[in-house]
């Protein structure tokens, strides 16, 4: 269950110091979710010419996509300093009251998985953000009282993979919130590209659409699939990583056509086997096949989505027939329908 997934978005430690490398610094740098992009451009442009603050600003999506990237090209392109942070770490409201006390006018907070904060801390965090106003305690019982600091006009940029979470009070605080998509092929291709390019490794085009094409729609496992295939051209190949050393570096990786790797697989399989096909609970799937449903619903469920292979219903999760026939299941299909078929004949 721990061995590391080629395909999980989810950064391996080693990778932090090459994501630095290979994080775009500015927004003009930036591949792909050009909504956002254009967005955030107007913001910028308009904070500045007014010579204000950034107003706060949420980013949410499946891991890998750009979140912390956005967050220092925000900071970067205000001129202002990046202070990171995440909600787990922040554990007592005293903790946030120091970060926020010490932060300097225009600087940006970044909170990474922001949906972690505890109810104490973000009590701290409303008026902060709202009113840039910090509220103190001071004493202990009936002599009590209250006393508001007033703070620098500061930035928060939030992240979180998981919007459903975020407590509402929290949400509202943001004056700009983007949801991040899978990338499509061209933006990936370039993204692939761009990194071969800084890290020196030969690539023919058909080479880049093979990884593009099986990199999930993420930034950050397309340029992992780019490593492991460098590995390959260079123990297998000459070097130069076509489509075939490609194709064959990404067979043995276990990783198919869509993108999709055993643990995606194995999860298809469990609704299709064991649930026919479902309606079935994640947390149900997830026991089933031994794994946590955070990963689950962080990762495997918004891809097999974007493939259309899953569809979400009230009572559970379901395969589609795209996904039957990926499987190579689809007579599997045609059989349990005529099965239901009989069963509502009866009725
Ligand atoms: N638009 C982009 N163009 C080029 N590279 C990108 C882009 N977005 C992300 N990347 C690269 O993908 C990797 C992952 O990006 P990042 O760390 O910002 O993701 P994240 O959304 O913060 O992920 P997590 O949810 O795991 O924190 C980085 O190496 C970054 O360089
Ligand atoms: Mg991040």
């Amino acid at each position: 269950m721990n061995e590391r997934r080629t395909l999980s978005p989810q950064a391996e430690p080693e990778e932090v110091v090459l994501d630095r490398a290979l994080r775009p610094q500015r927004l003009n740098d930036l591949i792909g979710q050009d909504r956002v992009r254009e967005n955030l451009r107007i913001l910028i442009e308009a904070a500045k010419g007014r010579n204000e603050a950034l107003e706060h600003v949420l980013f949410y999506g499946p891991p890998g996509l750009g979140k912390t990237t956005l967050a220092h090209i925000i900071a970067r392109e205000m001129g202002a300093s990046l202070r990171i942070t995440a909600g787990p770490s922040i554990e007592r409201a005293g903790d946030l009251a120091a970060i926020l006390s010490n932060l300097h006018e225009r600087e940006v907070l970044f909170i990474d998985e922001c949906h972690r904060l505890g109810k104490a801390v973000e009590e701290i965090l409303y008026p902060a953000m709202e009113d840039f106003a910090l509220d103190l305690i001071i004493g202990q019982g009936p002599g009590a009282r209250s006393v508001r600091l007033s703070l620098p006009h500061f930035t928060v940029v939030g992240a979180t993979t998981r919007l459903a979470l975020l407590s509402a009070p929290l949400r509202t605080r943001f004056g700009a919130v983007h949801r991040l998509d899978f990338y499509d092929q061209a933006a990936l291709q370039e993204i692939v590209q761009r990194a071969a390019v800084a890290l020196e490794v030969p690539v023919t085009p058909e080479g880049r659409a093979e990884i593009a094409r099986r990199g999930r729609g993420t930034p950050r496992v397309a340029l992992r699939v780019l490593r492991r295939v460098r590995d390959y051209a260079q123990v297998r190949g000459d070097g130069v990583v076509t489509g075939d050393i490609a194709g064959e570096a990404l067979a043995l990786l276990e990783i198919d056509h869509e993108g999709l790797d055993d643990l995606d697989r194995r999860v298809l399989h469990a609704i299709i086997g064991k649930f026919d096909g479902g309606p079935v609970g994640l947390d149900t799937i997830a026991a089933s096949i031994g794994e946590a449903s955070d990963t689950i619903m962080d990762v495997v469920e918004p891809y097999l989505l974007q493939l259309g292979f899953l569809d979400r219903t009230p009572r559970g999760r379901m395969a589609t027939r795209l996904a039957y026939e990926h499987l190579g299941l689809a007579d599997e299909r045609q059989h349990q329908a005529r099965l239901f078929d009989d069963v509502s004949s009866d009725e």
